[in-house]
């Protein structure tokens, strides 16, 4: 994994503050989250503080410092979504999971993450299991439609 790693940042190692983005963004595209050891590997092989990575890493939501559950949820809190009540369905799921957004399950089961706009504003608000969509959700449902995805899922996998 560290070679992978290196690979990444040596191919970025003029990256500056203001050119971090991209270098993060390949990151987690690679390993799906953003760890402890990437964050120190890209300190030191550019100089740059942890400190200053982690700064500019917290600031977007778009980077996870969590690896994803093998449910990954994801929330819209788009502006449509937003209006809709999602802010409902995330407490619901923080509720019903015991974790906060951003973070997984110890048993690395589920992991929740809340996105803006995941473009199917007409049918908000929208939530969305291993990247199938749950149009409308309805926050008195939410437990059903994780148990049913699920179950369907073992099903699924069981015939493989
Ligand atoms: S705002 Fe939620 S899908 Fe667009």
């Amino acid at each position: 994994m560290s070679d992978i790693l290196d690979e990444i940042i040596k191919r970025n190692i003029n990256v500056h503050r203001d050119s971090l983005l991209p270098l993060l963004q390949e990151i987690q595209n690679e390993l799906g989250y953003l760890s402890d050891e990437s964050i120190n590997r890209i300190g030191q092989l550019t100089g740059m503080p942890t400190s200053k990575i982690y700064g500019v890493a917290t600031f977007y939501d778009q980077f996870r410092f969590n690896p994803k559950g093998r449910f990954h949820i994801r929330v819209c809190h788009g502006t449509a979504c937003h209006v809709n009540e999602s802010m409902n369905i995330i407490r619901e799921l923080e509720r019903i999971l015991k974790i906060k957004q951003g973070q997984t399950t110890r048993d690395g089961m589920y992991s929740l993450e809340v996105v803006n706009c995941m473009g199917a504003c007409a049918v908000a608000p929208v939530m969305n299991i291993n990247g199938k969509y749950m149009p409308a959700a309805e926050v008195n449902k939410i437990k059903d439609i994780i148990e049913g995805f699920v179950s369907n899922s073992s099903v699924y996998e069981n015939c493989q």
